[in-house]
């Protein structure tokens, strides 16, 4: 098994598959920044994404995730699951801010997509709009968890960054509504991902917070990790079949058991969420390369891989990191 050199096997690969987003949450990709968006040619093909996806299984990667920006704006995605699926890769599944989704979840589906994971910041029409920046309907997202779960999506999760001051009024609002449905919900503490979205410490509502909130209405039970490289610290309710979770990455890290690759849309290879620089895969692909060379570079790239960004953060944050921002490179 490939290891890196803190003993982390390679087993999940994270796909961004667009930089672009129809929205502009304030914790990602900032309405008044102005971005650079890539060009089209810069962007990997859909034949490009299964080659890197079926060499990469070779390695032992059994779970992919497509993510982006917005995967759902990148035309045809049904297209690429269908082809992820048939390199037999076991579970794919997809994180989307859901306002393309209904219409689509069969769709995937029928195409091979396993799971589905969805944003909601918020219940709150105004404060969707505030959040996304974009003059945004949240009706429509609501819509696309209710396609997904007809859709047979099981089970259907609702990520839900929370940022003291934005939302932290909505825990209980947002985990009552995800019970009544059977969604699997995760708090996800506000990270200090790119350097757009003005991130302190002080605007993270905490894993042990956010439990404290929790267990004012509902009794839990924690749940140990199914897979230790699983991002979020997961809880039973006393009273429902359903777990619901929180991603501590900033109180709580979890480098330690992080087997996750990244590709980026233009197809570098980024080893940590945090990292500054990916290695440039496209230019290997695209130099006509056998699939061998292609398995030699991830092999390579992997093996050298030291990060765990989150377990030092209060050391290397001091030295102004370039860091890549998360839309370039999936949450
Ligand atoms: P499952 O495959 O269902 O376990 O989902 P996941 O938790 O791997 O994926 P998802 O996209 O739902 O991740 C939830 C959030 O956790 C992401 O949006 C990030 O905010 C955070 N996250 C995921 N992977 C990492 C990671 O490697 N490091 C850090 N720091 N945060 C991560
Ligand atoms: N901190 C934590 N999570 C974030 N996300 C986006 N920006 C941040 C941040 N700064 C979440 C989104 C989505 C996933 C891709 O990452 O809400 O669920
Ligand atoms: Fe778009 Fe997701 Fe970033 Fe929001 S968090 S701007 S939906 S990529
Ligand atoms: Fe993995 Fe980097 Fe996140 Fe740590 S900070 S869990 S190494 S992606």
């Amino acid at each position: 098994m490939l290891k890196d050199r803190l003993g982390r096997p390679l087993k999940d690969l994270r796909i961004s598959v667009t930089d672009r987003c129809n929205f502009r949450c304030f914790f990602c990709m900032p309405s008044d920044r102005e971005i650079e968006f890539l060009p089209r040619s810069e962007i990997l093909t859909y034949e490009e994404i299964a080659r890197i996806v079926r060499v990469a299984r070779s390695l032992g990667v059994r779970k992919v995730r497509i993510t982006g920006g917005e995967p759902l704006v990148r035309a045809n995605l049904e297209r690429l699951i269908g082809m992820i699926a048939r390199t037999g890769v076991e579970d794919i599944a997809i994180t989307t801010n859901g306002y393309l989704l209904s219409g689509k979840a069969l769709t995937l589906r029928e195409a091979g997509l396993n799971r589905i994971t969805v944003s909601l910041p918020t219940l709150r029409e105004e404060r969707f709009r505030k959040i996304a920046g974009r003059e945004v309907s949240l009706g429509r997202v609501l819509e696309g968890i209710e396609e997904a779960v007809k859709a047979g999506f099981k089970p259907v999760k609702v990520n839900m960054v929370v940022v003291r001051g934005f939302n932290e009024d909505e825990i209980l609002d947002i985990a009552e509504f995800c019970r009544e449905r059977g969604l699997v919900l995760r708090f996800i503490e506000f990270m200090d991902v790119g350097t757009l979205n003005g991130w302190s410490l002080d605007k993270v509502f905490t894993a042990e917070e956010i439990l404290k909130v929790l267990r004012t209405r509902y009794t839990l039970e924690e749940v140990g990790k199914h897979d230790p490289s699983e991002t979020a610290l997961s809880y039973r309710y006393g009273d429902a079949d359903l777990t619901v979770g929180i991603i501590a990455s900033v109180t709580k890290p979890f480098c330690h058991s992080c087997s996750r690759l990244r590709i980026s849309a233009d197809g570098k290879v980024f080893t940590c969420l945090f990292s500054s620089e990916g290695f440039d895969l496209k230019r290997l692909l695209r130099s006509g390369c056998s699939d061998e060379e292609i398995a030699s570079f991830l092999k390579c790239v992997w093996s050298a891989r030291e990060d765990r960004y989150s377990e030092l953060r209060w050391d290397l944050m001091g030295r102004n990191l370039r860091k890549v921002e998360m839309f370039r490179v999936g949450g």
